[in-house]
């Protein structure tokens, strides 16, 4: 199922060099399942032509509110009630400062005044220089407009197309459809802090050389965006991977299983909700040689001696249970064989009320997996299906367990 399947967006484009962007963002938002309808202010059209944007939306794009064309001539009734949202990428100070004011006085102001407010609502990407941004006028008027129920993306940091460099660039594309469809998703968790642990750990041996796994972290970025897109202030602890963080989730990057559970450890106590996805090395060489080992040509190999790691999710299930804490603790185990009756006793070892059991070398590195929740009361089943798609199914659940 594409994420925004079913949704019907009006994308209002005002003046700024941002709207080439906004040709990228409209297709993204198609790819994902969306339609999209265009309107376009006339400063708009000063950057980016309304055939492109047909050709990339396949809709005649909105120009004007005497667009004679319109059966009823309400072209400015008509868009809104059809849209699940609208969203205004670019948004220029100009058109931030209209809509503060209710001005009306073309197409696309005029429909955002005429929407109904409770039922359809109103996107901002700001986009504009950083001085504009920054103006006690720009930011009374974002205050005011957010006050009026408008969603402020807010804005990326960067070089400008002016030359200058700060605050005011328009998000990205990705990153402008990322919080659109986090926008449609249930707000589940709303005010709760969640702590996650994604990826392998990586165990010295010496400078150059260490033991880790094939732990991908996709899982867990993509419960770490599931639980932001519920509305979860999350931290996310990842071990060395090369994906790129979820949008609004905090990442603290470490490497061993020990620096791991410092970080860890550091944030459990604000966390609502603990869970443990990282593949941590069970062992670590007991001492990491500061030189590299070298071969001294003898055949001899170096003998090397391991101690365990410290089990994180154990630790941090123990001492909530210890201080009556109410963190909720979920772990996962990625097993070879009998899933079943390993991820019921890997349970009751860790010490969690819920643990998701899957099959470990069909899921590393894939983009679809297949779990299985298992706690005191019984197991559940959630077919395979896309990494983020059961992390929501995932996120959904713990929010329910939470709340009972
Ligand atoms: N885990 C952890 N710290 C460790 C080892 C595991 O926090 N040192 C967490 C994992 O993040 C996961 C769960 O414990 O949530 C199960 O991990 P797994 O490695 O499958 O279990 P082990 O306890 O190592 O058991 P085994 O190796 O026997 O399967």
């Amino acid at each position: 199922m594409k994420d925004l399947a079913g949704k019907h967006i009006v994308l209002g484009l005002t003046g700024g060099i941002a709207c080439y962007k906004s040709a990228e963002l409209c297709r993204l938002m198609i790819k994902a399942g969306a339609t999209v309808q265009v309107v376009m202010t006339a400063a708009a059209e000063h950057f980016m032509t309304a055939v492109s944007m047909q050709a990339l939306s396949q809709r005649p794009v909105a120009l004007s509110q005497w667009d004679a064309r319109e059966a009823n001539n309400m072209a400015h009734i008509n868009l809104s009630r059809a849209a699940d949202a609208c969203l205004i990428a670019p948004c220029s100070a100009d058109f931030i400062a209209k809509l503060a004011q209710g001005q009306s006085d073309d197409l696309l102001s005029l429909m955002c005044l005429a929407r109904p407010v409770d039922q359809v609502p109103l996107l901002l990407a700001p986009a504009m220089n950083r001085e504009m941004w920054a103006h006690p006028a720009t930011q009374r008027n974002l205050a005011q407009v957010a006050a009026d129920g408008a969603v402020v993306l807010g804005v990326g940091v960067g070089e400008q197309a002016c030359g200058e460099t700060g605050d005011g660039r328009m998000l990205e594309p990705h990153e402008l459809l990322d919080d659109l469809i986090a926008f449609f998703q249930p707000k589940v968790l709303a005010g709760q802090r969640v702590l996650i642990t994604a990826g392998p750990t990586y165990e010295a041996i010496d400078p150059v050389r260490g033991i880790t796994n094939l732990s991908s972290g996709k899982m867990g970025f993509a419960i770490a965006r599931a639980a932001r897109e519920a509305g979860a202030d999350v931290t996310l602890v990842a071990g060395p991977v090369s994906l790129p963080t979820p949008r609004g989730v905090q990442r603290i990057d470490v490497r061993s299983a020990s620096n791991m559970l410092s970080a860890v450890t550091l944030h459990a106590p604000e966390a609502r909700v603990f869970i443990a996805t990282a593949a941590v090395a069970d062992w670590r060489p007991d001492v990491a040689s500061e030189q590299k080992i070298k071969k001294d040509g003898s055949g001899q190999t170096p003998a090397l001696r391991f101690v365990e790691n410290p089990d994180i999710l154990a630790t941090l299930a123990q001492s909530a249970r210890a201080r009556s804490g109410d963190l909720y603790c979920v772990g996962f185990a990625a097993e070879s064989h009998d899933l079943l009756a390993n991820a019921q006793a890997k349970r009751l070892r860790k010490g969690v009320p819920l643990l998701v059991g899957n099959i470990g070398p069909a899921t590393f590195g894939q983009d679809d997996n297949a779990l299985l929740l298992v706690e005191e009361q019984g197991t559940e089943e959630f077919a395979r299906d896309s990494k983020l798609a059961l992390a929501r199914r995932l996120i959904a659940s713990i929010a329910d367990r939470i709340r009972d």
